[in-house]
């Protein structure tokens, strides 16, 4: 079936409504992504006809909601092509992250190991090793970008192999949610394979996906990576749950170790000490899980399958590169991140938004004017501080895509940044003074 944002559109209720008297344009999906009623329908369902504890019961609707939780985690899985044991569901991709660093990092780092992140990461995949090197006097070492905002591959494999045994984890982002960049993680993987052969022990590497699930096929087994963190609500599923994603030998040698406790994760509790659950799914989930949401989830993921990634990527690299040409007419704009595709590469390594500065316009006040005309993007620093301190931005504007959106949205978007020129820059004098 052809790829059509039109038709999909009618899926999504929000889209009809009007902000400021204007037709709704929706560009901060990066943010947050809106919701198919097939995913609202979903949740509705479970809560209609379903709800009950799983496990925990012995009747028909504790069963029926444990079989939605058990076929929720199963659709999940298989969308990043995973087995269901590999995944933990959770918050969002914040709280895998920490999961890894409570988890994982606390009880396999020594003092001066070191984690290497990369200098475009959210505060998500930043923070949380920032803390965990200070808990366990480990070592942050932060990789290069260049001016486009890119990770060089040599000098991060260089700037890697510097760091020999020490070297204990490698944690970065699939796609920048600010500069849009791909970055290589196959071969950033592949050389952490390489330098953990030559120092005879593990280097375990973190992907974060919450700005990539929700544009590229990703499949998990074949990305050989240790943990990959997703967010269910930017690829159209409902806030409050995402997930984990483990390689197997982690969950089976225990070298990841629970870092929620109570009930439902233990297969037998005594006064003096507990025996987890031998199976990571249970293992994994302590107290009520979210049944509701993780039914939203699947709905979210069989979607998108339903159209096929291949295409949903494909229409959000139209949308990127027609907002590039757009925004790429107006002097007053300065892009952010690559424009062009890498020498000898068949496409540009960047996908889901288009962030800028407006010269002389705070990104507050252009957020601001668009707003007023029914465009909805994000300004600030998007959780990116450390990107923007480096290129010394103070906050740029984003607008962000999704399968929903339309290059009428960005036309809409720059009818918006001309009434910014109205408002701050003025008509150009008809005679130069
Ligand atoms: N991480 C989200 C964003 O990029 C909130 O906007």
């Amino acid at each position: 079936m052809a790829f059509s944002a039109r038709d999909i559109r009618a899926d999504f209720p929000i889209l009809d409504r009007r902000v400021h008297n204007q037709p709704l344009v929706y560009l901060d999906s990066a943010a947050t992504s809106q919701k198919p009623r097939q995913v609202i329908e979903a949740i509705n369902n479970y809560y209609v006809h379903h709800n009950a504890n799983v496990h925990r019961g012995v009747h028909v609707l504790s069963d029926e909601s444990t079989q939605a939780w058990q076929d929720s985690r199963q659709i999940i899985a298989g969308f990043f092509s995973a087995d269901p044991s590999q995944l933990i569901l959770t918050r969002n991709a914040t709280e895998s992250l920490n999961g890894v660093a409570y988890g994982w990092a606390d009880h396999n780092l020594e003092p001066e190991d070191v984690i290497a992140v990369t200098h475009m990461e959210h505060h998500a995949n930043f923070v949380v090793w920032q803390q965990a090197a200070k808990r366990n006097n480990a070592r942050l070492h932060v990789l290069d970008i260049d001016e486009q905002g890119r990770l060089d591959l040599e000098k991060a494999a260089a700037q890697l192999a510097h760091w020999g045994q020490r070297l204990k984890l490698v944690a970065l982002t699939h796609v920048s949610n600010t500069t849009g960049v791909v970055n290589p993680v196959e071969e950033v993987i592949a050389v952490c394979r390489r330098l953990e052969k030559k120092a005879g022990q593990p280097i375990r590497v973190v992907v974060d996906g919450a700005q990539s699930a929700p544009h590229l096929p990703v499949d998990f087994q074949s990305l050989d990576v240790d943990f990959f963190v997703f967010s269910g609500h930017k690829m159209l599923g409902p806030m409050g749950v995402g997930g984990l994603l483990v390689k197997h030998d982690l969950l089976t040698s225990g070298q990841l170790r629970p870092w929620l406790f109570g009930g439902g994760m233990i297969s037998a509790v005594f006064t003096d000490r507990t025996d987890f659950h031998p199976q990571p799914d249970e293992r994994f989930t302590a107290g009520t899980p979210d049944v509701a949401s993780a039914a939203g989830l699947a709905a979210a993921c069989r979607y998108l399958q339903a159209l096929g990634m291949d295409q949903v990527e494909a229409w959000d690299r139209q949308l990127v590169s027609y907002a590039l040409e757009r925004l790429g007419e107006l002097p007053e704009i300065e892009l952010i991140g690559p424009t062009q595709a890498r020498p000898g590469a068949v496409q540009l390594d960047r996908v889901g938004s288009v962030a800028f500065l407006y010269r002389g316009v705070h990104a507050h006040d252009v957020a601001q004017v668009l707003d007023s005309e029914g465009v909805e993007v994000r300004s600030g620093h998007h959780c990116t501080m450390p990107l923007h301190l480096k290129f010394g931005w103070q906050a740029t504007t984003r607008a962000s895509f999704q399968v929903y959106s339309t290059k009428q949205d960005i036309d809409r978007l720059l009818d918006g940044l001309s009434k910014v020129k109205q408002i701050f820059v003025g008509p150009r004098p008809a005679v130069a003074p």
